[in-house]
């Protein structure tokens, strides 16, 4: 059995993300110097891909509870929704690959990660939220599915009841989740590769 290049793991003392550069400052600072404060002050849990060769904190992202407003949403999306003013959701807040990580599929898997975290805590999320920094970003989570709301053209959202059907066809060839572990390439990688297109 091949081990899988990359583990995830909730961010802990044990990783070095020191060497960490994603090309965005802003991103790299807020590893290095507030992911811990918000994950102990509870405004935000932080996961790292771990390199398993090297260790190396490849690439990170952070889960926060949110919710969106209804009028947020399109008719369309919200046909089916009972009238509640605000729908809950969780914002994937920042989310960023090291340079020397980019372009082998792992924005994809970080992706593939907070979405079966988030199908699998107790609480019913609706969508996964993220807030894009410019218009690659955006374009990066328009090839997941993710949708613009309504008056936002920077913020999107994936339903995840979308993702949930998806991963029941195909369930998870490894022991990837619940917990922390190796993702490799699981169903819900695939699925967010086949969203792209590929
Ligand atoms: C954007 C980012 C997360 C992408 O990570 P990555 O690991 O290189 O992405 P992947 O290799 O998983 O790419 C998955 C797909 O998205 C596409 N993609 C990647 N970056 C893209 C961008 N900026 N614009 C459009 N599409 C993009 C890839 O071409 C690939 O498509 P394909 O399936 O047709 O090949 C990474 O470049 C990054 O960290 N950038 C700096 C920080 C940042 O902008 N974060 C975004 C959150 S605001």
């Amino acid at each position: 059995m091949t081990t899988p290049p990359f583990r995830f793991d909730a961010l802990s003392s044990v990783h070095d993300r020191t060497a960490f550069r994603c090309g965005e400052e802003v991103l790299d600072r807020y590893l290095q110097t507030q992911a811990t404060q918000d994950i102990r002050r509870r405004v935000a849990n932080c996961f790292v891909a771990v390199e398993a060769v090297t260790g190396q904190v490849a690439a990170y992202y952070t889960l926060s509870a949110a919710s969106v407003p209804l009028v947020d949403l399109r008719l369309e999306e919200t046909r089916r929704l009972p009238r509640y003013p605000t729908l809950p959701t969780v914002r994937v807040g920042r989310l960023a690959v090291d340079q020397r990580f980019q372009k082998r599929g792992l924005g994809a898997a970080l992706l593939a990660d907070a979405a079966r975290r988030t199908l699998q805590a107790p609480p019913a999320v609706f969508t996964l939220l993220v807030d894009a920094k410019n218009d690659g970003a955006v374009a990066f989570y328009e090839r997941f599915g993710f949708r613009a709301l309504y008056g936002h053209p920077r913020t999107l959202f994936l339903p995840l009841a979308t993702a949930q059907r998806s991963f029941s066809k195909t369930p998870p060839t490894d022991s990837a989740m619940p917990g922390d572990g190796i993702l490799g390439r699981s169903s819900s990688v695939r699925y967010f590769q086949r969203r792209g297109g590929r």
